[in-house]
Order: structure tokens, then C-alpha cells, then sequence
């Protein structure tokens, strides 16, 4: 049976476009259930209603991280997926809401991961000055940006990069390695052994 995977957004829809697509074209073999957004504004609702896959909006405002892991847990219920990928979702998910999807929620952050994690992570590598950074898609547990990593892919930063320059090579990457990894994810055999995803070979 194919798999199923849900994708929580807050804005853009870059990342989620590249999930859909790449589900579309069969490259990535699985469906794409639903799209969850915090946001009514979020661009990517309607790149998703392009590729015809339903929507919904959790607004998280005047609610606890609690209440609003509950109401997102009861939307995504009847969908009963396989794998939740965050794509440019801005909250932290509730203690509840990873352990109801232990080892089943998946983000991607824009840098190498331990290195730059939270907001604007393009920005600090230019002000840190490494002169290599790069994308991580990684399971997420209760702490930001820290669970087992999945799959990452370095990019150059060059010397004229501004934060812009290096937010869209890294963007393409992107696009790129997180329908690669949710692919593997999905229907390879791996195992997490300490904080190590191993694939079988
Ligand atoms: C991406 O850079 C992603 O790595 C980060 O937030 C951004 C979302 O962009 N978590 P988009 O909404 O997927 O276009």
C-alpha cells in the first residue's frame, strides 16, 4: 500500500511544493494526505489546492502548545498517515504530538546540522563566517532542531554571499534532498541506535 504523509506548513510552501511534486512525478512513492497550516495566509495553502490535496488551518493563537498539538493531532487522525514533514512550520510541536508520531515527524532546517539551529539559520552561517553550509532533514523530538538526522547536503558559502544569495543555493538543496530522504524514510529499513539513524544497506 502506498504510504501516506502529511505536511505542515506556516508560510511559502517551497519545501511542501517540492514533497507534492515529487510525489506527483513518482519519484517520491507516496500520497500526500493533507496540508496543515498555522497560518490562513500561508502561500503554500494554495499550491496545495493546486495539486489537489486537502487543507486545513490551525490557528495557533491564544492557545498553548498543548492545546494546539491536540488540534493538530485531531486533524491529522482520520488521515491516519505514515510520516508528518514539517516544511517551513513555525511552532514547536508539543511533547504529546511527538510522542504520538515517535520517529514519525520529520523536518528540514537550512544549515548543517548541530551548527546554526532556530531562526535564520543563512544569516548567522554569513555572520559566523563558515565557508560551508548546507541543508538537514532530521526526526523531530521535543527539543528545536536537535532529533536523529536524516539525510544533509553541503553547499559553498562564498565571500560576496549575502544572506539572500546563500538562503537560495541552500533553498534549491533543499528541494532536492528532503523528497530523497522522505523516500528513504518511508521504504528503506533503518534503525536509530544512541542518536544515529542507520539505513540497512
Ligand atoms: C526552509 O528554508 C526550511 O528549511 C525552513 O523554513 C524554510 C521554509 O521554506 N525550515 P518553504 O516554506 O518550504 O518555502
Amino acid at each position: 500500500m502506498t504510504p501516506t504523509i502529511a505536511i505542515l506548513i506556516s508560510g511559502r510552501g517551497s519545501n511542501m511544493e517540492a514533497l507534492a511534486a515529487a510525489a506527483a512525478e513518482g519519484r517520491l512513492q507516496a500520497r500526500v494526505a493533507c496540508v496543515v497550516s498555522n497560518r490562513a495566509d500561508a502561500a503554500g495553502l494554495d499550491i496545495a489546492q493546486r495539486f489537489d490535496i486537502a487543507t486545513h488551518v490551525v490557528p495557533h493563537k491564544g492557545l498553548t502548545r498543548d492545546e494546539h498539538g491536540q488540534i493538530l493531532r485531531d486533524t491529522l487522525a482520520p488521515y491516519d498517515v505514515n510520516l508528518v514533514c514539517l516544511a517551513g512550520f513555525m511552532r514547536l510541536l508539543s511533547a504529546g504530538f511527538t510522542e504520538t508520531f515517535r520517529h514519525r515527524v520529520v523536518n528540514i532546517h537550512p544549515s548543517l546540522l548541530p551548527a546554526f539551529p532556530g531562526l535564520n539559520a543563512q544569516g548567522q552561517a554569513i555572520e559566523y563566517g563558515v565557508k560551508v553550509s548546507g541543508c538537514t532533514v532530521h526526526l523531530v523530538d521535543e527539543h528545536l532542531d536537535h532529533g536523529p538526522i536524516v539525510a544533509q547536503h553541503a553547499v559553498p558559502v562564498f565571500e560576496n554571499d549575502t544572506e539572500e544569495t546563500l538562503s537560495a543555493r541552500i533553498l534549491a538543496e533543499e528541494h532536492r534532498l528532503y523528497p530523497t530522504a522522505v523516500q528513504r524514510l518511508l521504504h528503506d529499513k533503518w534503525n536509530i541506535i544512541g542518536r544515529r539513524i542507520v539505513f540497512d544497506a
